[in-house]
């Protein structure tokens, strides 16, 4: 069966060409190399002596070993195989009991470094930026990454929730209507933010109303389609949280949460940091817990929507605008359609011939 490729939005053999997560920074000292499944595409990433983090496709072009298995050797990597060694760019520079390596390169792919995470960019090249949170775009940050988890529907679909302004009085039972206006960054990027304040109907109103000069902070800022940046709080504080997606098999989710703030200096900012993060991963958990059971079964179709519903049909037309790729073989959407198309009229010419 041929997969329809005719939308992005919840597409579980599409994605948006991005930057995504790979691993934590932790999980990769120098000099080693770790095996990396990233939307359907196996890698090796290595830490080369240089500490740069580095990203190959995985499988050998001399016969396919995974070179996960191999060695990382300055700032290249060395096959287990047959020992055949790939520089930063991927190309092989050395063939044991060659003079000359052979002219054969495997694909290397661009990795930043930001959060303790290390993203990698899944296009040719990229002048994109990498995920942040909006209000700390320039500040030096602090961030724990606090929790890994799966879900049982696409990224795209579990990114609404944050943006989804009738649930919070629903399932979360905020006692404030949420009214959102949205702001497009970039081409990748897009922000919605609470415009609204409360009327003085409910006591937690009454108290939290002070706290504000206008309207109740709450700003969800997306990038790609599957990482979010939530920044809430009252005007004096304000919490960041960072929720970092990736589509895996079968139209499903795997992520990561991230709590961030700005770096503060000396042994009382390290000790103001601990507690603020702590008060993030509270209020993270209070929101995450909620909507848990719902991500399990729920078929999203969103066929009847209402005034409340404005922002997420917003969030479906940015993600439709953005590049997207085929989910294994990174292909972009039009190359996989064209190779598709080939393939069926080689089919049919063959069968002709027969
Ligand atoms: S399979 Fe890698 S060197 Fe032979
Ligand atoms: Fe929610």
């Amino acid at each position: 069966m041929t997969a329809s490729l005719d939308r992005t939005f919840n597409n579980p053999h599409l994605f948006i060409e991005g930057w995504y997560w790979a691993i934590t920074s932790k999980e990769l000292p120098i000099n080693q190399v770790k095996p990396v499944k990233l939307m359907g595409r196996d890698l090796a990433i290595y830490r080369g002596k240089d500490g740069i983090a580095r990203a190959i496709d995985a499988y050998c072009p001399h016969m396919g070993a995974h070179l996960a298995e191999g060695k990382v050797e300055g700032d290249g990597i060395r096959c287990f195989f047959h020992n055949w060694k790939f520089d930063s760019c991927g190309n092989c520079v050395d063939i044991p009991g060659l003079d000359k390596a052979l002219p054969v390169k495997n694909k290397t792919w661009l990795v930043a470094e930001k959060y303790g995470i290390i993203w990698l960019w899944t296009g040719e090249k990229s002048h994109q930026l990498l995920p942040f949170v909006p209000e700390l775009e320039n500040d030096e940050c602090e961030a724990i990454i606090s929790a890994y988890f799966t879900k049982n529907c696409h990224p795209n679909v579990v990114m609404i929730n944050a943006i989804d302004a009738q649930h919070f009085n629903t399932v979360h039972n905020l006692p404030l209507k949420i009214v959102f206006a949205k702001q497009e960054l970039n081409q990748n990027a897009i922000t919605f933010s609470n415009t609204t304040r409360g009327g003085e109907d409910s006591w937690l109103i009454k108290i939290i109303r002070h706290l504000y000069q206008k309207q109740v902070t709450y700003t969800m800022c997306y990038w790609y389609g599957s990482t979010g940046t939530v920044t809430l709080g009252p005007d004096f504080l304000h919490f960041h949280i960072m929720f970092a997606l990736r589509l895996i098999e079968g139209g499903k989710t795997e992520g990561r949460t991230l709590l961030i703030t700005k770096k503060r200096r000396g042994i009382i900012g390290w000790l103001f940091n601990r507690i603020i993060l702590l008060l993030t991963q509270i209020v993270g958990n209070y929101f995450a817990k909620g909507d848990t059971q719902v991500f399990q079964t729920i078929k999203f179709n969103l066929q009847t929507p209402t005034q409340e519903d404005k922002s997420i049909l917003q969030f479906i037309q940015h993600v439709e605008k953005q590049q997207a790729l085929s989910w294994g073989s990174w292909l972009r959407k039009e190359e996989e359609i064209g190779s598709r198309e080939e393939g069926t009229s080689k089919k049919v010419k063959s069968n002709l011939a027969v």
